[in-house]
């Protein structure tokens, strides 16, 4: 079996990583990881590919003076590798137009919430202020409007009302590490499909 190439964009800790790469394991599963990339070299998660014998290349952004020539450096590292789907996974560097339409379709983001609401940063913070009941995350196709990408999968948890934004952060990231690897091995295994704006969901035969 042919599997997808896939590279992992980063910026921290992860875990998020980790499950894509124990979902990768499974002799079944149609996707595998042969790139991940750090826009910091201080990132955990640089750690977590080299125990898994995963090839890593740091980007820093800092190097770059344009948005542009920064996504070109990713572009070149994507390419050099015979990427063909990008899943980023706590990468908090906002793409240049041209990085998102060039990779259209091929480039999913996991959120921590349920997308619409509570897009960009200090999301769990953002839910408990809201007072929302329910929260969760979202896998979705990287568009160039922030966080707004069709939909591919999205897991809910209940917010207590005693949580700090930490303890809800880590109900839904379990949630993220169950639904990322199944969103990933959707689209890897053409089951769903961004077209016309829209994630297209084939039916199971
Ligand atoms: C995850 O919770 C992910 O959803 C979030 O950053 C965390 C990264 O954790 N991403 C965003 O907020 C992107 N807007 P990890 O490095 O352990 O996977």
């Amino acid at each position: 079996m042919s599997r997808v190439r896939v590279a992992v964009l980063i910026s921290g800790r992860g875990s998020n990583l980790e499950a894509l790469l124990v979902a990768c394991k499974a002799p079944d599963f149609p996707a595998e990881i042969v790139l991940v990339i750090s826009n910091r070299e201080d990132a955990q998660g640089l750690q977590v590919a080299k125990d898994a014998g995963v090839a890593i290349k740091v980007i820093p952004h800092k190097q770059y003076s344009m948005r542009e020539e920064f996504d070109a450096a990713i572009d070149d590292a994507l390419r050099a590798a015979n990427v063909s789907l990008v899943c980023e996974a706590g990468f908090m560097r906002i793409h240049s137009e041209w990085f998102v339409k060039t990779w259209e379709g091929r480039l999913l983001n996991i959120h921590p919430s349920l997308l619409p609401a509570f897009p960009g940063i200090r999301v769990h913070q953002q839910a408990l202020d809201a007072g929302v009941k329910i929260s969760g995350c979202t896998v979705h196709f990287i568009v160039p409007e922030l966080d707004s990408g069709p939909i591919i999968a999205q897991a809910a948890v209940p917010v207590s009302p005693s949580d700090t934004a930490g303890t809800l952060a880590a109900r839904i990231l379990v949630e993220e590490h169950r639904i990322y690897p199944e969103a990933l091995k959707l689209v890897a295994a053409g089951k769903v499909k961004l077209k016309n704006g829209k994630a297209v969901f084939l039916p199971s035969p």
